[in-house]
């Protein structure tokens, strides 16, 4: 086996469990194409400035540029005596380019190499993640548009409360996508800031250009400060941060479909295509595709908590420690893509609102007493009189097994002179809802605004 880019200043090698247990090749070659890119910037820096001269630097890129197709090819692949993707791509290079790739480290750490290129990869991914959130608030916004008219119990303590017009429901999730994308536009800006120059931890004694690197690679800016520049992970706390936001969001919703799937709210109907059966029961059809994304989001948010935890004690500036921040970035991206993915499939196509028992739903409950309680408040009654006087017609009604709607307005008029025929057309789910016109709120004048305001907000990017 090959000997390590050290091993010069060491009498032994390593113990083959510590080679493996050191190394990080086997997750950090997910990083390659950044790394590839951070260095073919390094090399032309390098050039530029007369650190190496010109032709030299085309001999690096142009070595570099070969590994990216040797990798994409599948022809390269490093085994654990590379370290890492770094050692990799450089002991590769050198065999390709010959001794002039042992020139692209010149004036660089891993340290800065290593920030750069999770930075770099943060980016893009940033990016997709905002393009499957877009897409999710798309469905979600056409389901909308199609709902307006379609009433849900709205809920509070998970006991009925008020009805809702269902665009509104899925409009409240809309919004919070809405916020997560914003969140990762902000958290995009000090992720897009370059270490690359930063060196081990004090900088260069080689005059590099750290802004022209800087440029290359599209950052908006450089880091103010070496050390800070290689042991800054705050921007991967945050990215972790607004992705376990988004697992909640999507934990809250899939919660919500777990329960109306099930025979007691009977809501929703799962179809085939997002539902699956049971080895035992014959009769089941199971939610997996939600309750897989509701146990995925405890994941995520262990990624965050695991780097918070990482960074709690680290005195300034590398330490290794910091290997460890990559499984939890790869794994917190590739779940939170899929949860996304999978969500806007499920509510695309694997779902079927149960209209029929919906509208049952909200005519067979109490969810209009508060309207009650308004209408003789909108008639001069002050608000908690009325309030009081309801809450006992909700009791003997439930004693005599009668809605609302069930009493006479003989009964209506006893109970208060102020009612009036006009109190049934008042208490109709229908009305019920359509009535909460204030700003915000569910009524169906409402709600249409509301999908007009969504369909811009969809426009930014
Ligand atoms: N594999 C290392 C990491 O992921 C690269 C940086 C190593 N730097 C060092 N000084 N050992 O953090």
């Amino acid at each position: 086996s090959q000997q390590q880019t050290w091993s010069q200043r060491f009498e032994s090698s390593l113990h083959p469990a510590i080679a493996i247990f050191n190394a990080s090749i086997g997750f950090d070659i997910e990083l390659i194409e950044y790394d590839l890119t951070g260095s073919i910037a390094h090399a032309r820096m390098l050039g530029r400035t007369g650190i190496i001269s010109p032709q030299e630097a085309e001999q690096l890129t142009a070595g570099l540029e070969q590994i990216r197709q040797e990798y994409n090819s599948g022809q390269f692949t490093p085994g654990v005596e590379a370290e890492d993707v770094h050692f990799a791509v450089e002991r590769r290079l050198t065999e390709i380019v010959g001794d002039v790739g042992k020139k692209l480290h010149t004036a660089r750490s891993r340290n800065d190499q290593v920030g750069t290129d999770i930075r770099l990869y943060l980016r893009a991914q940033i990016q997709q993640i905002c393009t499957h959130i877009r897409q999710f608030q798309q469905v979600l916004l056409q389901l909308a548009e199609q709902n307006v008219e379609t009433l849900i119990p709205g809920y509070t303590h998970l006991q009925r409360a008020q009805p809702l017009s269902l665009a509104h429901h899925l409009l409240a999730y809309f919004q919070m996508l809405q916020r997560d994308w914003d969140r990762l536009k902000d958290v995009y800006k000090r992720v897009n800031i370059s270490p690359l120059g930063s060196g081990a931890l004090a900088g260069t004694t080689f005059p590099i250009d750290r802004h022209y690197t800087a440029e290359l690679l599209e950052f908006d800016g450089v880091y103010a400060n070496s050390l800070d520049g290689v042991s800054d992970r705050d921007f991967a706390i945050e990215f972790a941060c607004a992705a376990s936001i988004i697992m909640v969001h999507l934990s809250r919703l899939s919660e919500e479909v777990i329960l109306w799937s099930s025979e007691e709210f009977s809501f929703v109907k799962l179809k085939d295509s997002c539902a699956t059966g049971s080895s035992i029961m014959p009769q089941k059809k199971n939610p997996d595709v939600p309750e897989l994304v509701r146990g995925k989001t405890g994941r995520v948010c262990g990624h965050l908590q695991g780097l918070l935890m990482l960074m709690k004690g680290l005195p300034l500036a590398y330490n290794k420690d910091l290997q460890e921040d990559k499984e939890a970035l790869f794994d917190t991206v590739k779940t939170v893509k899929a949860c996304l993915e999978a969500m806007a499939i499920l509510f695309q196509e694997g779902l079927e609102f149960r209209t029929t028992r919906l509208a049952e739903a909200v005519a067979e409950d109490f969810s209009n007493a508060t309207d009650v309680a308004d209408y003789l408040a909108a008639r001069g009654v002050p608000f908690r009189e009325a309030y009081n006087l309801v809450g006992k017609v909700v009791k003997t009604s439930l004693a005599a097994g009668k809605l609302l709607k069930d009493l006479t307005i003989q009964e209506w008029q006893e109970l208060h002179p102020a009612f009036a025929e006009d109190i049934y057309e008042a208490i109709a789910p229908r009305q019920v809802v359509a009535a909460r016109n204030s700003y915000g709120g569910t009524g169906f004048a409402q709600v249409e605004k509301a999908i007009a305001i969504a369909r811009t907000q969809l426009e930014a990017n």
